[in-house]
């Protein structure tokens, strides 16, 4: 079965040399993209889509997410919205929550979350456990994400476990040894909040270092906050990405900037967006000749958006970032943070993931900010939306 999507008016095809190609055409076969070109050049297919003159995008690629989780923190938002600070103390409201959730729970509600986000335009989506912190639950975690997406991670080291409150070093012998045991086969990555009140930076060495062994690569949660070690350590584990990098330091930048091929700095603006807090600089961290992708982070607490077309808009608006680079952190950005070279660009051999838009550039996504551009979706081929 062939797809020709055909008089679309700008293709961006994240491709070093097909670059962003106007009057376009694309052809889907399978699962895969088969033919990308001029829409005077395009060959025949089993079905044609008319674009009718609007832009098209490979999917977006959500490197980070948190989405195994029960219950609501309104009340939180509420409180910060009238002049509260955030903490990560509200982490244990939803563990509590997620604890007494059934399976068929926590399923139906990753299940709304990822159809919430296909329909604005995402094909792609990590999962994050956390909201569990005992072995069982962290494991059950896992095993619902895993039905939903190939890109899991433990992330049994969110928060020392309530139960855990004056024995620290007890939770992380657990989420290295027993707890690692029940998850590692169920994801793919690990990662550590490593922040103070979270994880410090031996314990996150501990935590990360134990998943390697266990064959999971490394991403961290860090510098987000406060400027902790945690850049550094993700840098030196060699990890996939270091999210949040709020609040770094020129050696954190220099630190991203040099390993740009290995480690991808992943900011997520919702967070600071929900927080009130100072947004990560993006120019920064560009100008140094880092990777950079962008990212819901979405979770009841600190980010309650599963809009990546939200993020581009508040990250051009006010990250330093290009419309331009910024619909590319959210695409092939994310796709570098999950290691994926099949998502995150539409050239032949693609997974045939694609975004189309009612606007004829992906810079509306930021010129238009909050106005619900995705108009259809096609994922692995089959058009989804
Ligand atoms: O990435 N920072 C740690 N974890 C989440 C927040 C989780 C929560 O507040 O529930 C984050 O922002
Ligand atoms: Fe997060």
């Amino acid at each position: 079965m062939t797809t020709l999507i055909t008089n679309i008016g700008s293709l961006l095809t994240n491709d070093p040399e097909l670059g962003t190609l106007t009057n376009a055409a694309i052809v889907l076969e399978g699962d895969r993209v088969a033919w990308v070109g001029s829409d005077l050049s395009a060959p025949a297919a089993d079905e044609r889509v008319d674009a009718e003159g609007r832009a098209v995008i490979p999917g977006f690629v959500d490197s980070h997410s948190h989405l195994v989780f029960a219950g609501d923190r309104t009340a939180e938002f509420n409180a910060r919205m009238s002049g509260k600070a955030y903490t990560a103390g509200g982490i244990r409201t939803t563990v509590a929550a997620t604890r007494a959730a059934s399976d068929e729970q926590l399923d139906a509600n990753i299940r709304r979350y990822f159809d919430e986000m296909l329909r604005q335009g995402t094909t792609t989506v990590e999962v994050k456990s956390g909201y569990g912190l005992t072995v069982a639950d962290e494991a059950r975690a896992l095993r619902i994400a895993a039905a939903h997406t190939q890109e899991t991670t433990y992330l049994g080291a969110h928060v020392v476990a309530p139960e855990f409150a004056d024995a620290p070093a007890a939770y992380v012998e657990l989420v290295t040894g027993e707890m690692l045991d029940a998850c590692a086969p169920h994801a793919r990555y690990v990662d550590v909040f490593c922040e103070r009140g979270a994880f410090d930076g031996d314990q996150a060495r501990a935590i990360l270092t134990a998943g390697v062994a266990r064959g999971l690569t490394p991403r961290v949660h860090a510098n987000q906050l406060t400027q902790g070690p945690g850049v550094q350590l993700a840098v030196e584990l060699g990890a996939a990405s270091a999210d949040h990098c709020t609040h770094l330091s020129d050696e954190d930048v220099k630190a991203l900037a040099d390993a740009h091929a290995t480690t991808v700095a992943t900011l997520l603006p919702g967070a600071e967006f929900s927080t009130r807090a100072v947004y990560p600089d993006a120019r920064r961290l560009i100008d140094a000749g880092a990777t950079v992708a962008l990212s819901t982070d979405c979770n009841p607490g600190s980010s309650f958006t599963s809009s990546m077309p939200f993020c581009i808009a508040v990250a051009v608006r006010d990250m330093g970032m290009t419309p331009d680079e910024a619909v590319v952190a959210a695409t092939l950005g994310g796709a570098r943070a999950l290691r994926r070279t099949d998502v995150g660009h539409l050239a032949p051999g693609a997974r045939a993931d694609l975004a189309m838009l009612d606007a004829p550039s992906h810079v509306h996504l930021a010129y238009r900010p909050g106005v619900p551009l995705v108009s259809a979706v096609w994922q692995g081929g089959a058009r989804v939306c």
